[in-house]
């Protein structure tokens, strides 16, 4: 018999949607957040290499040193932050990082709190240790933007963590700096950590990315080569932990997960090293079809209210046309185009969409006319 943990887990509908689209011919993903670029040829090359000289086994569970050094030197070079490489622990992913975060931080009935709309991922995570999710509502009107009195209201003796992500999946809304120290004093004023998922960083448009760490020591950061590397595939990401946690979550990590791949880690320390001249291009890359995007979705007349400012992701409100979002999508992916209904981000989204613009210029512009074209024929509310 299935167990109830396992039962209660939700799907992740983006990857339905791209199950569905798949099996048609000509369909243009724009419900996908896996970037179109490749990652840098000399991480490659130190991949390749590194195999062939022999690293191909198992490593500390916390990492290897080198890239551990790498990730802290990063954090100095970015944000001006110190970081104790002893407590950065390397894992195969953001993804088993916070599944790492989760198991050391919660236990069964105790809240976390997040934003709706989150990542869809994320009420999964804290199903998986039995604790409880709260949520806090974004409003496109606010650039969904947290309020930090709607936090300071949600946030009770129970809370034990903040759930936060900025730049965010689905809403590419991007915290400042004083909401990162405004989130992280309400988080210890009740004996609640922050735990931030930054693995968007690197992927903001015009605005200064701020780390948690610079406003707290007590908080579990995350983050990967996934998004600003554009190395899903690999599986490499990290963790930031407080002091206090190191020890538990390098046990956690020997038992759960062994080590991140060995050649892979090294293949981190190079990736790195990339020249920032690369990834401003990328940048550029990606806020041009932000733009494009953005135009499209004002000139169909629906409703944007606010500005994405990184990540790959826009949401829009598209409870103007005919049926809900769910039939809405199905009628652009009838029309070539795969979008992501918003209900995978929580109640707050169910009236929109998802648009991601990690796939190039050119098929972004098919898509806006293939959508321009099905939406001349529908009746507006
Ligand atoms: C907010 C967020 N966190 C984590 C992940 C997963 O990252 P990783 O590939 O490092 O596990 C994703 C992937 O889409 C994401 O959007």
């Amino acid at each position: 018999m299935v167990s109830q943990r396992g039962a209660d887990v939700t799907p992740f509908i983006a990857m339905d949607v791209l199950e569905r689209a798949n099996e048609l011919d000509d369909v243009i993903h724009l419900e996908v957040g896996e970037p179109d670029f490749a990652p840098p040829d000399r991480v490659i090359e130190t991949a390749v290499d590194s195999l062939r000289s022999g690293n191909t086994n198992y490593t500390a569970a916390r990492g290897k040193p080198e890239l551990r050094r790498a990730i802290a030197a990063h954090y100095d070079r970015e944000y001006g932050v110190d970081v104790d490489p002893n407590r950065v622990v390397i894992t195969p992913g953001t993804s088993p990082g916070l599944l790492l975060t989760m198991a050391a931080l919660v236990d069964p009935g105790e809240e976390v709190v997040l934003t709706d709309p989150h990542y869809a991922c994320y009420p999964n995570f804290v199903r998986m240790v039995e604790g409880r999710v709260r949520t806090v509502p974004l409003r496109a009107s606010e650039g969904f933007q947290p309020r930090i009195a709607d936090f300071e209201a949600a946030v009770s003796d129970d809370t034990r963590a903040l759930l936060l992500n900025s730049p965010a999946n689905p809403t590419g809304a991007v915290m400042d700096g004083e909401t990162l120290a405004g989130l992280a004093d309400v988080a210890a004023a009740h004996d609640a950590t922050p735990v931030v998922d930054e693995v968007y960083h690197g992927l903001s448009y015009d605005v200064a990315e701020h780390t948690m760490l610079e406003y707290t020591d007590d908080a579990f950061v995350l983050n990967g080569f996934s998004k600003r590397f554009a190395m899903t595939g690999w599986r490499l990401g990290w963790v930031i932990v407080p002091p206090d946690y190191v020890d538990v979550v390098n046990r956690l990590a020997q038992n759960l997960l062994i080590c991140a791949p060995n050649f892979v880690q090294d293949a981190g320390v190079a990736a790195l090293e990339t020249p920032p001249e690369r990834l401003a291009e990328i940048r550029t890359t990606y806020r041009e079809r932000r733009d494009l995007l953005v135009d499209a979705v004002e000139a169909w007349g629906l409703d944007l209210g606010y500005t994405p400012q990184g990540a790959y992701y826009l949401l829009a409100d598209v409870s103007d046309l005919p049926g809900d979002a769910l039939d809405v999508a199905d009628l652009f992916l009838d029309a070539g185009v795969a979008v992501t209904p918003g209900v995978d981000f929580g109640d707050e989204a169910a009236d929109y969409l998802r648009f991601s613009y990690a796939t190039d210029a050119d098929a972004i512009e098919t898509a806006i006319e293939r959508i321009d074209r099905v939406l001349a024929t529908v009746e507006r509310r």
